[in-house]
């Protein structure tokens, strides 16, 4: 580009973003087994949804599979941040393999509420309406918390008004972590509406993380031509920034898995662009995106911090007693 075409673009960088503490608590499972235990390491299901966070460990040495029959007898198995069915440790334990539960404490927090809903099935146990992303891995753990027909999935609104439980007096709802808080806020009501007696959280079981990052994309979306959303098209809480920020006044919004997925004509009549990452997108894929930015245009960076996070979880045993 010669030096006259070289124009200004005002850059949005939205506050918090990126990585949360359960996907830096996971990342850091794996690397600590590592350490500890040598590779390989096996990991059940992708750590966090980020392939470039999954390709750095596999270059230290962690081998990725899909379910626990890929892991040989005497191997170390981690689960994932996402959380898994009661069947998977189960069995780990049968197969007498060394397993580290990297769930996020925060899923492993809504576990423990549909646990406390079902009441092991006693007379006072409450059916449990699940409001989430049908065969999204945090939703089959958490409903794998309990026995097959506990826990009824509701995906939308229109399930939200359509569902039938046979003793609409005895429900309970939990959510899956990273919803659209606004959607979820609609779909709530309606159950309660429709339910007056259901128990559930004061609001639902969106994180802290996912909350935020919303907030943070709402309030740099209405002055964005384009809002740029780092992160993986299999990662929920990064698809629902992308909604966030098409429906809170961006005129377009983008999912870009990385630099070189980023094609640089979407910025042709861009004059400010809004970027943000998922919670499981390292920062140095937003800052790759920002440095090769700053080699096309003039750059007029701005970051819009609404909130300051400083939540960190401690590692599962047996790692967390050494640290
Ligand atoms: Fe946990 Fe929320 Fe991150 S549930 S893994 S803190 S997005």
């Amino acid at each position: 580009t010669s030096a006259h075409t070289i124009r200004t673009l005002r850059v949005l960088l939205a506050g918090p973003r990126g990585f949360c503490a359960g996907v830096d608590r996971a990342i850091r499972v794996v690397e600590e087994a590592l350490r500890r235990y040598g590779a390989p390491v096996y990991v059940r299901h992708e750590i966090v949804h980020n392939r470039t966070v999954v390709e750095s460990l596999e270059k230290k040495g962690a081998i990725f599979v899909e379910e626990l029959d890929e892991v040989p007898a005497d191997g170390h198995v981690v689960f994932s941040a996402h959380g898994v069915p009661k069947t998977v440790p189960a069995e780990a334990e049968r197969r007498n393999l060394l397993y580290l539960d990297a769930t996020c404490p925060l899923v492993s927090k809504v576990h423990r509420e549909a646990e406390r809903h079902f009441a092991g099935g006693s007379e006072d146990s409450r059916h449990i309406l699940m409001i989430g992303h049908a065969g999204h891995p945090e939703v089959v753990g958490t409903m794998g918390q309990l026995p097959l027909g506990a826990v009824t999935l509701i995906n939308d609104a229109d399930e939200a008004r359509r569902v039938e439980p046979k003793d609409p007096t005895r429900l309970a709802f939990i959510t899956q972590t990273t919803l659209s808080v606004d959607d979820t806020s609609e779909i709530v009501s309606i159950l309660r509406e429709r339910f007056p007696l259901i128990e559930g959280p004061k609001k639902e079981d969106i994180c802290y993380a996912t909350t935020n990052r919303q907030e943070a994309v709402k309030a740099i979306a209405p002055e964005s031509d384009l809002v740029i959303v780092i992160g993986s098209p299999n990662s929920s809480n990064s698809q629902r920034l992308r909604e966030v920020a098409e429906r809170s006044g961006a005129k377009a919004a983008l999912l870009v898995p990385k630099l070189d997925a980023l094609d640089w004509s979407v910025l042709d009549d861009v004059e400010t662009v809004g970027i943000t990452a998922g919670a499981s997108a390292p920062e140095s894929l937003v800052q790759e995106i920002v440095d090769a930015m700053s080699k096309r245009f003039r750059l007029n960076i701005e970051e819009r911090i609404v909130k300051e996070e400083n939540v960190t979880f401690r590692l599962p045993s047996p790692l967390g007693d050494m640290l």
